[in-house]
């Protein structure tokens, strides 16, 4: 599911700083303090250094405020295709004519686009009454007027005359070298795994971006079902979200039944005809699939659409060009909005969840763990209840189990859906820090080990009571889906999948043991800690072996990993159920 990303964004603030260049990952006022966008320049901040007493402790905004802040803000926004050469002087005080400009940025998505905020919704209403449909010679336009426009210059000489004064940073996480080079030159493995997190996660333009497409998909559906809502979730709101990621969208159609207020008055009630279909199933794929026509035919960018509406969760699955996002807008699925929720939580609670997850997904892609493509591969999905499942064993627990997030919850957290009890406290404020103190780097090898040798074959991972239990069926991995407890998130990884992800884990645990003895220099130019996992197995087992000077590294790791699947197989297990391996050759 991955997208391509944005490419190269520009930004300014036309409120606070008209002209500052955009620098990360200081973060420019976008508005006033205690909006969503300070809570993002909040997360934006170099985030987690190992002792958790230098964290920022000041007040978390619950998941739902940010959600609705966030949407606000998108109704409030227009997306436009710019010529390349524009005058962005020109360009704010042209559109000023409409209202006032709350903020503003330009990206790079084969072509020049701006997202504008406006300070009032009316000035939308303005903008598109002064805006025309084009009229086409040989082809026919199809008149949808959404909030996505085209821009054109009356006089193209009169502007490119003046100087562009628009300046970029780039949006696309870094490329394999630069990331290289700043792990390299970090000064130690916590820093890595930090710098990794800065360099890779979702910037606030590219969430301001998201909830805009959003906001103009939900245009479109509401030609169908006024009032309805399409609500991002996933990785684009988790807080787990790496620049890239696909746009998980949610069109949801239940908030319509709540608008209408209910006049107990008199002897009668109304409400609506309508059609009726056998299963709720049958409704969403009939929903989804008008949808998607509708996406297809009149949605402006909306291209390559493809209805899957035989799958478990039925979606309609489309790129939209002008963003550069890969979509995917399910409804009927309010059970993954409230996964995002407890996630974003995880997320928010202590600084090295992010950071840990982050590597750990970085990880697996650069080892093919993960790909974009459905199939026997493990997700980044399953990968971060894997992190939170082993944040939750440690000595004292970095995150609190579920049920125990269940027993803080009031009577207002209260939330049953279909049949599932998907209850959980969601003022992260209430929810007391741990008192671990253990560094990014500890946690990263332990991860390793601990996943190295987990008794896959027998015990299910399960993020609800935080503690090893054993597999209900005999699927190779088993991850306990948090609120509909009798599935199995993972269910589609195979034997092989799992066994690769076990061989690179101890391999990786080897290595960052390995290295404790030895750290190259950092003059030496070696990828050392979180670099040298990020290579490849070959490229990384030839570093070692030069490094070391001794049998070549691959077949030391081969000799290891022999000797570890033999002591798998016969080693009996710990009193505690773990089992132990040895890392030295
Ligand atoms: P990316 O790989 O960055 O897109 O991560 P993601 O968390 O967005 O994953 P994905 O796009 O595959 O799925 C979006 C959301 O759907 C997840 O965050 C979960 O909330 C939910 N989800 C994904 N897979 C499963 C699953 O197997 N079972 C359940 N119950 N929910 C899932
Ligand atoms: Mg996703």
């Amino acid at each position: 599911m991955a997208a391509c990303g944005v490419g190269r964004l520009t930004c300014l603030s036309l409120c606070a700083q008209r002209n500052a260049r955009f620098q990360r990952p200081a973060f420019r006022p976008l508005s006033s303090p205690g909006t969503v966008a300070a809570a993002f320049r909040r997360e934006e901040l170099p985030s987690g250094s190992a002792e958790t007493g230098s964290e920022d402790r000041s007040p978390k905004k619950r998941f739902t405020e940010v959600q609705k802040e966030r949407r606000e803000q998108a109704q409030r926004t227009v997306l436009i295709h710019c010529p390349n050469k524009i005058s962005e002087k020109k360009f704010l005080k042209y559109l000023s004519q409409h209202g006032p400009i709350n903020n503003h940025f330009f990206y790079e998505s084969f072509g020049l686009y701006a997202v504008v905020e406006f300070c009032q919704k009316e000035s939308i209403h303005s903008l598109k009454n002064g805006t025309h449909t084009p009229s086409m010679v040989t082809e026919a336009a199809i008149p949808f007027r959404s909030r996505f426009f085209n821009l054109k210059l009356k006089n193209p000489s009169n502007q490119t005359s003046e100087r562009p004064y628009i300046q970029s940073s780039n949006q696309l996480p870094p490329s394999s070298k630069k990331l290289f080079e700043l792990l390299c030159n970090a000064e130690s493995i916590d820093d890595q795994l930090n710098t990794l997190l800065k360099e890779f996660q979702l910037t606030e333009e590219n969430t301001r971006l998201r909830y805009l497409t959003c906001s103009l998909i939900e245009d479109i559906a509401a030609a169908y079902f006024p009032d309805c809502t399409v609500r991002p979730f996933g990785s684009s709101v988790n807080t787990f979200g790496k620049l890239g990621c696909d746009l998980d969208m949610f069109l949801d159609l239940d908030e319509i039944g709540k608008l209408s207020t209910h006049k107990n008055i008199g002897n009668f009630l109304v409400e609506f005809q309508v059609k009726n279909v056998p299963s709720e199933r049958i409704a969403t794929q009939k929903i989804l699939s008008v949808i998607g026509e509708c996406l297809d035919h009149f949605g402006p960018s909306c291209v390559g659409v493809q209805k899957i509406l035989n799958a478990r969760c039925p979606l309609v699955r489309f790129s939209h060009q002008a963003s550069g996002f890969q979509c995917d807008l399910t409804t009927n699925n309010r059970i993954a909005l409230k996964s995002s929720e407890l996630l974003y939580i995880y997320g928010a609670l202590d600084s090295r969840v992010r950071a840990l997850v982050f590597s750990v997904r970085c990880w697996a892609r650069a080892h093919s763990l993960t790909t974009s493509i459905p199939g026997a591969w493990i997700t980044n999905f399953s990968l971060t209840m894997m992190v939170i499942f082993f944040l939750q064993q440690r000595s004292p627990p970095i995150l609190p189990t579920l049920d125990s997030l269940k027993t803080l919850a009031d009577a207002e957290d209260k939330c049953i859906i279909e049949g599932n009890n998907c209850t959980f406290i969601r003022d992260l404020n209430k929810i007391k820090p741990s008192e671990n103190t253990e560094t990014l780097e500890i946690l990263l090898k332990e991860f390793f080990e601990y996943f190295g040798n987990f008794t896959f074959n027998k015990n299910s991972i399960n993020i609800r009571q935080g503690r090893e239990q054993n597999k209900p069926d005999s699927s190779p991995l088993h991850i306990q889906n948090p609120f509909e407890t009798s599935l199995n998130i993972s269910k589609n990884v195979s034997q092989s999948q799992l066994q690769k992800f076990v061989d690179l884990a101890r391999e990786s645990a080897w290595i960052l043991q390995e290295e404790d003895k030895d750290r190259p220099s950092p003059s030496s130019n070696q990828p050392w800690g979180l670099a040298a996992l990020l290579l490849s197995s070959i490229t990384n087992s030839k570093s070692l072996a030069k490094k070391k000077n001794k049998r070549p590294a691959s077949e030391r790791i081969r000799n290891l990993l022999d000797s570890i699947k033999s002591n798998s197989t016969e080693n009996a297990t710990t009193a505690n159920g773990k089992r132990t391996i040895s890392t030295h050759t």
